[in-house]
């Protein structure tokens, strides 16, 4: 598969991987790895979740949207995005023309073992499984703009990195 220098973009649910699979993916080709919560706790100098509680999400999604397409046009990088920044349209567009999109894909099954390791994302926050498997199944659709996906059941973090290297190559 040839990409060139596009910037890879990493999407998905939150907690499927996207920091810890584009850390290693970007080692492997030689790429700049960019994370995207990150480098806002970075700008807020505070954690994702106070920024939710302090400045809301909608102050999130613009700080988010705008990085992207800063990023966006830097080569040869591996950006691991906040699982909802597929939300905004634009972002989505821009993602699919200016880089190569990779969906982690990952069951409801799979993921909901996560659940106890994800305390800290604010939109898990007080909510029932039941609440939160409708956020996971709701997200699907904004996922679907992508150029490749990996089904990440029963990998883990290196194999999911080395199938993408794979398709890569
Ligand atoms: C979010 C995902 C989080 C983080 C924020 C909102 C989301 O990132 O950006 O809590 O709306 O899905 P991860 O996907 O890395 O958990």
């Amino acid at each position: 598969m040839n990409i060139q220098k596009k910037p890879i973009v990493l999407i998905g649910f939150m907690g499927v991987g996207k920091s810890s699979v584009g850390k290693i993916l970007a080692t492997k080709l030689k790429r700049k790895w960019i994370d995207m919560d990150q480098t806002i706790e970075q700008k807020f100098d505070m954690n994702v979740e106070t920024i939710f509680h302090t400045y809301g999400e909608k102050t999130f999604r613009e700080t988010e949207r705008k990085f992207i397409s800063q990023f966006l046009r830097q080569s040869s990088t591996v950006i691991s995005t906040g699982g909802g920044s597929f939300l905004q349209m634009d972002v989505q567009k821009k993602c699919m023309e200016k880089g190569f999109v990779i969906f982690l894909d990952i069951t409801w099954d799979s993921w909901k073992k996560r659940l106890p390791l994800l305390k800290n994302r604010p939109l898990l926050q007080g909510k029932s499984e039941q609440d939160i498997k409708e956020l996971f199944f709701s997200r699907k659709s904004i996922y679907s703009s992508h150029h490749l996906k990996i089904d990440t059941d029963g990998l883990n973090i290196n194999e999911i990195a080395d199938a993408i290297f794979q398709k890569l190559k």
